[in-house]
Order: C-alpha cells, then structure tokens, then sequence
C-alpha cells in the first residue's frame, strides 16, 4: 500500500495562534474564555475544557476576572466595543488575514460602496466580516446566488462595489465569480482575500486525489476549510471525511493501493499522527508489503510528521 501525505496538512498560522495563546494564558494560570469554540476541532476543545476553558456566546457571559480570547475567524466591531465598555480582559487572537478583510470592507463601506462578500453568511468569519461593514453588504455562497443578485438588480452595474472573499472560499468557485463580476461590475474593486494556506492546501488535495485510490481528510465536520477539501478530492477518488482514527473506514481503505491524507487547517497533527499509525497497522496487516513508497512506510510517517506543526502543549 502506498501512501501520500500532504505537505501542508495540519495547523495554519492563524490557527496555531488562537490555540498557542489559550495555552499561554492557561500556562499563565488565567481563567479563560473564548467566544465560540476556539478550533473546530472536538478533540482539541475537549482537552481544554478539561483545562478549564469555558465557552461564551457574548461577552456578557464572561465571568467577572477571567481572560476573553477572540477567536481566529474574529468578531464583529459591535462585539469588539461591548467587550472594551465591559472592561473585559481580552486576547484577539482574529487572524491576520481574517483582519485584512475587516479593514478592506470598514474602508469601503466609509467610501459609500456597496460590499459583496463571497461565502457562507451563516459562518462566523462572514458574521465578524458583515459587521465591519457600516453600509450595504450582501454575501453570495457560489456564482449562481451572485446572478441571482444580479439579476434582481439588487446591486445595479452602476454602483461602487467592493468585492472579497472568505478566507476559506473554494478557489474554483471565486474564479466563476471573478468572471461574472468583471463583465457586470466594470469598476469593482476586487479583493482575492482566499488565505494562502486554504490555496496550497486545495491544490495540494486536488493533486493528491488524481494521483489516489482514496483520500482521507482529516478535519472536523463543522470546518469550512476541511469540508472544503472534502469536496474537491470527493470529485477525483473515493473520498472519506474523519474526525479522528476510530472513524476510518478500514475495510475499503485496505482495498486501496495508494491512499493520500489531507488535513484541514484546523486539525491538530497529534490526530493526524494516530491516523498514520493506524494506517501503518493495516498496512503491516495486509499480507506480504507491496511498499512503492520512497522508503520504508515507518520512514515515511518519520518524514510526514516531522512536516506536522505540533500542538503538545494542548494537552497540559
Ligand atoms: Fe488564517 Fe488562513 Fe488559517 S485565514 S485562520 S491562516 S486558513
């Protein structure tokens, strides 16, 4: 059995640094909340409640004394003021890129421009972002809810629009749109605000899974980037979506003859390292080694995790 690992799987940027200052602060011995879950990871949040993180809708919920973090997808500018006129104690841990956006949609709106956002308005980095607009603003999930705008003239060709995207946003998708909105919206300024990691981890996936006889994704069901990721390999290769290693579907994996993993950016490696040692057991398990890796398999898992950032300090 042959098995791939993408480079990029695991912790982005701005992830790894949500997670390192609730760590920090637990390490500081600070009682702390964080608005909304800080990862969309279930293992991850499970071991710092048991470190005594608690989880708060707003920030009227915070208990008097503890430290607030604001998560990597960031919050609304309402939000940001309750938490200063509350005098909370608050760690902004919104993500670089998420904060490029808040400032390119703030400017726009304060230039009379109409925003449109591609996305999912139900998620809470779109949420944070619509509430940086202090005009219009209006989101479209795919090429054809922006039609839909379009043809209800709900925003008119004439009109100053600003144009950006979820940090997350399919990259095929926002090629679609791009199209239609450079022949609708002629003079839009057009921001490509996809974050990196999200680009190389969807071309790296998309790559994998043309090369595969399945791919694995490793990810929380509630992770926009990893249900992202899930999409684009289910279009090349038998493709299964797990939150952790019991969720492997092991007989038909062992049917495989070259299996890709892939992670989203949210997906701590230590999941990412029991999901290799339990495919290192099938692979031992599934009769005499027909190996075609580069190597043997144990020297590739080295390779893979020594490419993982790690997140020991999660656990305490
Ligand atoms: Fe930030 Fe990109 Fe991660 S926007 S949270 S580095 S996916």
């Amino acid at each position: 059995m042959k098995i791939k690992v993408a480079e990029s799987a695991g912790f982005c940027f701005g992830v790894d640094r949500a997670v390192q200052t609730v760590c920090r602060l637990l390490d500081e011995g600070k009682q702390v909340c964080t608005l909304g879950p800080i990862i969309h990871n279930p293992q991850t949040l499970s071991r710092f409640e048991q470190r005594g993180v608690k989880i708060v809708n707003s920030p009227a919920e915070v208990p008097e004394g503890a430290t607030l973090v604001v998560r990597s997808h960031g919050v609304s500018e309402d939000t940001l003021d309750e938490i200063a006129e509350r005098g909370i104690e608050c760690c902004n841990a919104t993500c670089l890129f998420v904060q490029k956006i808040q400032n390119i949609v703030a400017h726009a709106s304060k230039d009379g421009k109409t925003v449109l956002v591609a996305g999912d308005a139900e998620h809470p980095e779109i949420k944070g972002i619509i509430g940086h607009c202090s005009g219009r603003c209006l989101v479209f999930k795919n090429a054809d809810e922006l039609r839909g705008i379009i043809d209800r003239e709900t925003v008119r060709p004439e009109e100053p629009v600003c144009v950006v995207s979820q940090t997350t946003f399919s990259v095929n998708e926002w090629e679609n749109c791009l199209e239609i909105i450079k022949r609708v919206y002629t003079n839009a300024a057009v921001f490509d605000t996809i974050c990196n990691a999200t680009a190389i981890r969807q071309s790296e996936a998309a790559e994998l899974s043309r090369q595969c006889d399945a791919m694995i994704i490793i990810g929380g069901k509630q992770s926009s980037n990893t249900a992202k990721l899930f999409e684009l390999c289910k279009k090349n290769c038998a493709a299964y979506l797990v939150e952790s290693a019991d969720e492997l579907p092991l007989s038909a994996l062992s049917r495989a003859g070259c299996i890709g993993i892939t992670a989203g950016a949210s997906t701590p490696a230590s999941i990412i390292k029991e999901v290799l040692d339990t495919m290192s057991e099938i692979n031992q398990g599934a009769g005499p080694k027909e190996n075609t890796t580069e190597g043997s398999f144990e020297e590739m898992l080295e390779e893979s995790l020594k490419s993982l950032n790690t997140d020991e300090k999660v656990h305490g």
